[in-house]
């Protein structure tokens, strides 16, 4: 699907934040270490939360959708409850559902296959396969030397064992997979970050009574020997990087008027606003009533404001990761330069993200060099429309969207349904909000 973006002479938009990816994925997968019904309101809407629901079924987990949109009921089947599925295990584009089960099934006496989509057999898998053999756990992928890719084949292994994880790199996708690992684990399995990533997993399992705490910056975790404890409902806040794609269009488009409502803003997933203060944007956060432990905010920007480029280290990267895309637009209408480093985990997300951005936006005009590991871009630049291939990447379809809000002429995004994978409607949304 083709999508045209014209210039934006104005952007009027009160928008409520779909249910946050990162938390909706966990509230399903752990729902299922209980054994009590627990309602997920707000899930997430877009195509990766329904393939962690449908793995999930596939292992004997009850997942019903409810009788409201977005609502759904996840009965789990407690530790050790899961059965070896009927068929492959089909985690579609997702790279957290993939990484996540890996986890779950590692110590679940299972045997089952883990495949996907042609970008989610592209992506590395060995940096969550190899720690989980470390455990006992039995399971490969496919290919060479360099790295091991799905499908991937788990065989049911014997008792794991826990153990001490040095991550070479930030990642909560392969931490969560080994503290749910270490949940099935004899001993005490830690595991540490170069820097800290999201921490919605060690949060929410703590919350319902998993042996798994925070000590010095390392997540402690031992056997979980009863079912969770969940609450009867939850209530999944606002996906911070959904909600990014408002607050980046509301500060672009000169008069425009933006409220975000219900968008978690958990310190682990708020470095985009934090930058974007630096860059000297007027960011206007109401806070909320907490919800799954997360603080919540209503978020207000409004459009035109002068920005000025900055330095993003590599430190800050963990927090504004699905992000970047974005930032780099914003960043092309902010004074100066604006550098980016230690992002290279972007080579490996749905797309090669770096590649993309850097692609895109010379084409539409901008000053941009790519680096190994980010980029450095010097602005403001008077974009202008141009033909963008989304690169079956959502983040990249939605971000240069923004870019064509501020572009002259027609922008017309290529492959923009990639959106559904995260935020179904968004151009329709977007289209009202700016009249056109
Ligand atoms: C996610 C972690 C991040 C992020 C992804 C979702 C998660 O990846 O990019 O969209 O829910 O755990 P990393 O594993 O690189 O941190």
């Amino acid at each position: 699907m083709r999508v045209r973006v014209r210039r934006a002479s104005r952007l009027e938009a009160e928008v409520l934040a779909p249910g946050d990816k990162s938390i909706s994925h966990r509230a399903l997968l752990f729902g299922a270490l209980g054994t009590t019904p627990m309602e997920v309101r707000n899930l997430a809407p877009g195509a990766d939360v329904r393939s962690t629901g449908a793995c999930l079924r596939a292992l004997g987990v009850s997942v019903l959708e409810g009788a409201t949109p977005g609502a759904v009921t996840v009965r789990g089947v407690g530790p050790g409850g899961f059965r070896s599925p009927d068929s492959v295990l089909d985690c579609g584009n997702s790279g957290t559902t993939m990484r996540l089960l890996l986890g779950l099934v590692a110590g679940a006496g299972v045997a089952c296959t883990l495949d996907g989509d042609a970008s989610l057999r592209s992506r590395p898998m060995r940096r969550v396969l190899a720690p989980l053999r470390a455990m006992g756990a039995r399971m490969e992928g496919q290919g060479g030397p360099d790295d091991e890719r799905a499908p991937l084949r788990i065989e049911p292994a014997g008792e794991l064992r826990a153990m001490a994880h040095r991550l070479p790199i930030a990642s909560a996708q392969v931490k969560s997979a080994l503290v749910l690992a270490g949940l099935t684990a004899a001993g005490e399995t830690r595991v540490r970050e170069p820097e800290p990533s999201r921490d919605h997993t060690e949060r929410m399992l703590g919350a319902w009574g998993a042996p798994v705490r925070v000590e010095a910056g390392e997540v402690v975790v031992t056997r979980l020997l009863a079912p969770l404890v969940l609450p009867g409902s939850l209530d999944v806040p606002g996906d911070p990087s959904s909600a990014a794609f408002w607050v980046g269009a509301g500060l672009l488009v000169p008069g425009a008027s933006v409220t975000v409502r219900g968008v978690d803003v958990n310190p682990t997933r708020t470095g985009f606003l934090r930058v974007l203060e630096r860059m000297g944007a007027r960011v206007e956060l109401d806070a909320e009533q907490e919800r799954a432990g997360d603080p919540v905010a209503t978020v207000r920007v409004r459009g035109g404001q002068s920005l000025r480029g900055t330095e993003i280290l590599p430190g800050e990267v963990p927090s504004l990761l699905d992000e970047i895309p974005l930032l780099a637009v914003v960043a092309s209408q902010a004074s100066g330069e604006t550098r980016i480093t230690g992002a290279r985990e972007l080579r490996v997300k749905e797309s090669d993200r770096l590649k993309q951005l850097v692609l895109g936006l010379r084409t539409m005009g901008a000053d941009i060099d790519e680096l190994d590991d980010g980029f450095v871009l010097r602005g403001p630049t008077r974009l202008r429309g141009a033909e963008i291939d989304s690169a079956h990447d959502h983040r990249i379809a939605m971000s240069f969207a923004i870019a064509g809000l501020v572009a002259d002429g027609t922008t017309e995004v290529e492959g923009a349904e990639w959106a559904d994978i995260s935020y179904p409607g968004f151009f329709t949304r977007l289209r009202e909000a700016a009249g056109s």
